[in-house]
């Protein structure tokens, strides 16, 4: 389950995975008798100090037949925006409706992707079609071989007058597991031959629904059989759905694109959000001075996020508030990042925070939970070097008039998150969580894909821990060990912003706590490490799925 949510995490814009189609599909795997797909969790969990969960199989001795070990399908799943006739593979799978088959007068397709493919393949597929009486009703399927083409098969999937539905995408997804198998294909490309009347949020509804269908559809129970083929597909791509937030580099994804980005969201669910989006000189006014500093050196300017969710009706049991590292580029300031390891190229994730911030939002805008207000909060900006900027030994003070000498440029996330934290108390958030890419000394503790968890509240240490057992996603509480304080005195200001080498994780840790209220339950968790995959190259969404279903345990 694990890897199959990580992938679908990973494939969508904004990497949102919708909490209703995660649990759609744990409904899935457990009514099929599949023990082993939740495996990798639970595994963790008796890892993490849990309770361990039971998984031996009841070995059965009449007849002497023994289940065999089943191997989890491994697909990797990704999203792509290149043009359908380059893709390379298999088979390209294409979904169309009924009325995408419609043709004109010369019985050649009016749909633009159709009527492009057809050309591509010499009138070939409308042909076949026409004679194959294939109109994309909903089951319908008809696979084609295209030797010399970059797709080896086009395979066209009906999905009925229209496919409005998670569960439709998912019987497509099936379809496409069907004809993959049929053809021993390792990789398929797919894609819809018309997304217009499908919105942009619906697109990342779509994609995960056809993902976990087609993963889901590749699924055969061989426990019993001495005998058994291997599923062959390897890999997945959905074409034309949106590539992800974090992946985008520095350059094209600002502060300014990312509030445009948390807008977009708000306003596709208007209904149920509102979103506040502060410039420089309004957080000025707000006294917000640990961020503007950090803010100070770029030409980009930072964006203050805040988007509101409140039910379409009922009411409010908990105020909550996610709050997202937003650092669309982390230079390091004046202590530059320099030397091998120190991955500058790689700081555009540092807005991973925010980003898995954003895409739990999105995905509450579409679950609209009764009984919660959520608040969505995001510091964003960019940490640069210039003339205008914060310079090694500057005195900053946040917004609740706490002075900071900042003898470390490069330890920035904690002086926007300082702000946007005081901002989340304000709003009147009884639980906090923060997200951020805070500190290379958790990815030294815990390495590459276990987050860090830090918090002084247990009863929100365990919600947060269940909703991590069903999302799948690796946590590790780490200790707030208060006598590190120690470190972060300066003889100058009411604290310094960085301690040393020593404890990194858990003195950045202690920092943030100065800047949240006592009666407030709050919990930092540190995703510098499972933020990015460093074999794929890619960013993996890590942290929505847990928010959402902790969302999701607060609602009426
Ligand atoms: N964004 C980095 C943390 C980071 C480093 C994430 C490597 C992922 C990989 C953060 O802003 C940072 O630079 N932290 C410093 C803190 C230090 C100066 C106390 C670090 O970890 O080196
Ligand atoms: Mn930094
Ligand atoms: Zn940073």
């Amino acid at each position: 389950m694990a890897a199959i949510a990580v992938s679908l995490a990973t494939s969508l814009t904004s990497a949102v995975v919708p909490s209703s189609l995660t649990s759609f599909v744990f409904n899935k795997l457990n009514s099929a008798p599949c023990l082993r797909i939740t495996f990798s969790v639970s595994r963790f969990s008796s890892y993490r100090g849990g309770k361990l969960m039971a998984h031996s199989l009841v070995r059965a001795t009449l007849g002497l037949t023994q289940p065999a070990n089943i191997d989890v399908p491994k697909i990797a799943l990704s999203a792509k925006e290149i043009d359908v006739a380059e893709w390379k593979g298999d088979i390209l799978a294409v979904g169309v409706t009924e009325k995408d088959m419609t043709k004109d007068d010369s019985k050649r397709f009016e749909n633009s992707l159709l009527k492009n493919l057809d050309a591509k393949l010499g009138g070939h597929l409308s042909e076949a079609s026409s004679e194959e009486d294939f109109t994309g009703k909903p089951g319908q399927s008809l696979v084609l071989r295209v030797p010399g083409h970059g797709a080896k098969r086009i395979g066209l999937i009906g999905l009925g007058k229209s496919a409005t539905n998670a569960y439709a995408f998912c019987n497509f997804g099936d379809a496409i597991a069907a004809a993959a198998k049929n053809a021993q294909a390792s990789n398929v490309g797919i894609v819809l031959a018309s997304t217009e009347s499908t919105s942009n949020e619906s697109k990342l509804n779509i994609a995960s629904a056809i993902a976990s269908g087609t993963v889901l559809g590749t699924y055969e129970d061989n426990r019993y059989k001495s005998d058994s083929k291997k599923p062959v597909l390897k890999s997945v791509d959905i074409l034309g759905f949106g590539t992800e937030l974090v992946n985008s580099p520095a350059n094209v994804l600002t502060p300014a694109v990312l509030a445009e980005e948390a807008t977009k969201i708000a306003s596709t669910y208007s209904d149920v959000f509102s979103a506040t989006i502060l410039n420089a000189e309004q957080c000025k006014e707000l006294k917000m001075g640990s961020y503007l500093g950090v803010a100070a050196a770029s030409d980009n300017p930072p964006h203050f996020i805040h988007l509101c969710y409140k039910p379409p009706s009922g009411p409010i049991k908990a105020k909550l508030a996610l709050v997202g590292k937003g650092l669309t580029f982390d230079s390091g300031g004046y202590n530059i990042k320099t030397g091998p390891g120190c991955s500058i190229e790689l700081m555009k994730f540092d807005m991973g925070g925010s980003a898995a911030v954003l895409g739990a939002a999105k995905a509450i805008g579409q679950v609209k939970p009764p009984g919660v207000e959520v608040h969505f909060i995001v510091a964003a900006c960019e940490n640069m070097i210039s003339g205008t900027g914060m310079r090694p030994g500057d005195i900053v003070t946040a917004s609740n008039g706490k002075t900071i000498e900042v003898n470390n440029t490069d330890a920035e996330g904690r002086l926007t998150l300082a702000d946007a934290l005081i901002y989340a108390c304000n709003q009147g958030a009884e639980k906090i969580i923060d997200l951020a890419t805070l500190t290379g000394a958790c990815v030294v503790a815990l390495g590459p894909s276990i987050a860090g968890v830090f918090t002084p509240s247990d009863e929100l240490a365990n919600e947060v821990f269940s909703a991590a057992e069903a999302s799948g996603e690796k946590l590790w509480r780490m200790p707030l060990e208060e006598s590190y304080w120690e470190s972060m005195k300066s003889g100058v200001a009411d604290m310094v912003n960085t301690g040393g080498r020593q404890g990194g994780a858990i003195t950045a840790a202690l920092f943030l706590k100065q800047f949240v209220d006592e009666k407030v339950q709050w919990m930092h968790i540190d995703i510098a490490g499972p933020v990015w995959n460093e074999k794929k190259r890619t960013a993996t969404g890590f942290g929505i799925q847990t928010l959402v279903e902790w969302v999701r345990q607060h609602s009426s």
